[in-house]
């Protein structure tokens, strides 16, 4: 089979190497890729929110499943673009439909859906500019900190964690009234500070059956000590120490057999991934949020330690028969660290020449932001390579990650020396 894979970051770079490794596969597209992502397949140049140029390269690349990265085009959907195709409609696509996206789309969807199916979450009402007054209400009900999140999609940006009353009232109004996070904030929601640490479970679903794949722990702050701005993710740590059996049964129980149940009864169809980000309060899990793709950088270490084929799951799950498959896990730990442009996740310079790359041995190199120029190897992104280690546990992974990142070099690149720094 040819499959195609939209994105371009170190997810979609994963995703590839591992599908490339498939005997079911002949060819794997990418679109649009990056420079990494020639090793495995073929690159194909377009947007993968432009529906119409995906359809006419799915046709022309006689391309029999489309694997969807990022979250952007599911929320437009893409899906439902396929389905209502009649030249598309038999490819299938892995990655739900619109309204099933929504649980990542809209916080206030979400959190909803997890109030119906009892699904453990933190405390929430939602506000529009029109009940300012009540919203402050509410925050002067609570106790810092006052956690505020844009009800839409804000590039992970949209949620903000205050201890100062004034100060989560002001920026409420920014965000209610001022758009500070354009159309996502013209509704927010208010939920309780939950205190605890945090994880992420990784579920496939075909709609009726689900297999939970390896779980992961991201680092997402620029800062050691998990101090600084927000990024994308600085590096993972897979399987997540702290995670034990006990814990898990809870995640499965009261979080994914509800979520996966939840969608059948609302009769919102499910294919694709679930990327839940949870955490842990007093041993107890709770849900932070629905993510309806794979996480980036967890997929680095999530899918790496799977160990049977990816397109014959990804074909069990399009075939609704994932009930039928047993997935063979490495019992390994991976971990991986990020590489990121120097003013990362700020203003910063690109086309930086990397160098060092093929000195690489005991590490996989997943490309991110990373294009090609005149053959050599330059920087594109904030996010430019992710570097993926196996370890008897995750320190011995970790060291081999750190042990890889001093052959590399570019200007300005910058890491965190410190991922698994609180496990
Ligand atoms: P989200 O986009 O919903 O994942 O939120 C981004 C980050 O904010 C999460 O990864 C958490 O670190 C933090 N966060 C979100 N909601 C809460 C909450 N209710 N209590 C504590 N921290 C939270
Ligand atoms: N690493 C977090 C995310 O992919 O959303």
């Amino acid at each position: 089979m040819n499959i195609l894979i939209l994105g371009s970051g170190g997810r979609e770079s994963t995703l590839a190497w591992k599908l490339a490794q498939s005997k079911k596969v002949k060819k794997v597209f990418i679109a649009p890729g990056n420079a990494g992502t020639m090793n495995y397949g073929i690159n194909l140049n377009l947007n993968p929110n432009n529906f119409s140029e995906v359809k006419e390269a799915v046709l022309k690349n006689n391309i029999n499943m489309v694997v969807v990265g990022p979250e952007d085009p599911l929320v437009n959907g893409i899906h439902d673009f396929f389905l209502e195709d009649d030249n598309l409609k038999a490819i299938p696509v892995i990655g739900p439909q619109r309204e099933a996206a929504m649980l990542e789309g809209s916080k206030e969807f979400a959190k909803e859906f997890m109030k119906r199916h009892h699904i453990p979450t933190a405390k929430y009402q939602s506000f529009t500019k029109d009940n300012l007054h009540e919203a402050y209400q509410f925050l002067d009900s609570l106790t810092p900190p006052y956690v505020l999140k844009a009800d839409g999609l804000a590039g992970g940006k949209g949620v903000l964690i205050l201890n100062d009353l004034e100060e989560a009232k002001k920026e409420l109004k920014e965000m209610l009234s001022h758009y500070k996070f354009g159309k996502a904030s013209a509704k927010v929601v208010i939920e309780d500070f939950l205190n605890g640490i945090e994880m992420s479970s990784f579920v496939l679903t075909d709609g009726e059956n689900y297999v939970i794949l390896p779980n992961a722990k991201d680092y997402k702050r620029i800062g050691e000590g998990d101090q600084g701005l927000n990024t994308g993710g600085m590096g993972a740590v897979s399987p997540v120490p702290f995670a034990d059996a006990e814990f898990l049964e809870k995640v499965e129980s009261r979080i994914i057999k509800p979520t996966v149940e939840g969608l059948k009864k609302d009769n919102i169809p499910y294919v694709g991934f679930i990327f839940i980000g949870l955490i842990k309060v007093n041993n107890e899990p709770y849900v932070i949020e629905y993510n309806v793709r794979m996480g980036d950088p967890e997929t680095e270490v999530v899918i790496p330690r799977i160990k049977s084929d990816l397109a014959e799951l990804l074909t069990a799950v399009a075939d609704k028969k994932l009930d039928q498959f047993k997935l063979e896990t490495d019992e390994r730990s991976a971990t991986t660290v990020m590489l990121v442009s120097g003013g990362y996740p700020a203003s910063y310079e690109r086309e930086k020449v990397i160098s060092g790359l093929d000195q690489v041995k005991d590490s996989i190199l997943f490309h991110a932001g990373t294009a090609l120029e005149d053959g050599k190897v330059i920087s594109n992104g904030g996010r430019v390579l992710s570097v993926t280690s196996f370890g008897k546990d995750f320190k011995e992974a970790l060291k081999r990650s750190y042990q890889s990142i001093e052959k590399i070099h570019f200007d300005q690149m910058n890491f965190r020396k410190d991922i698994g720094f609180d496990l």
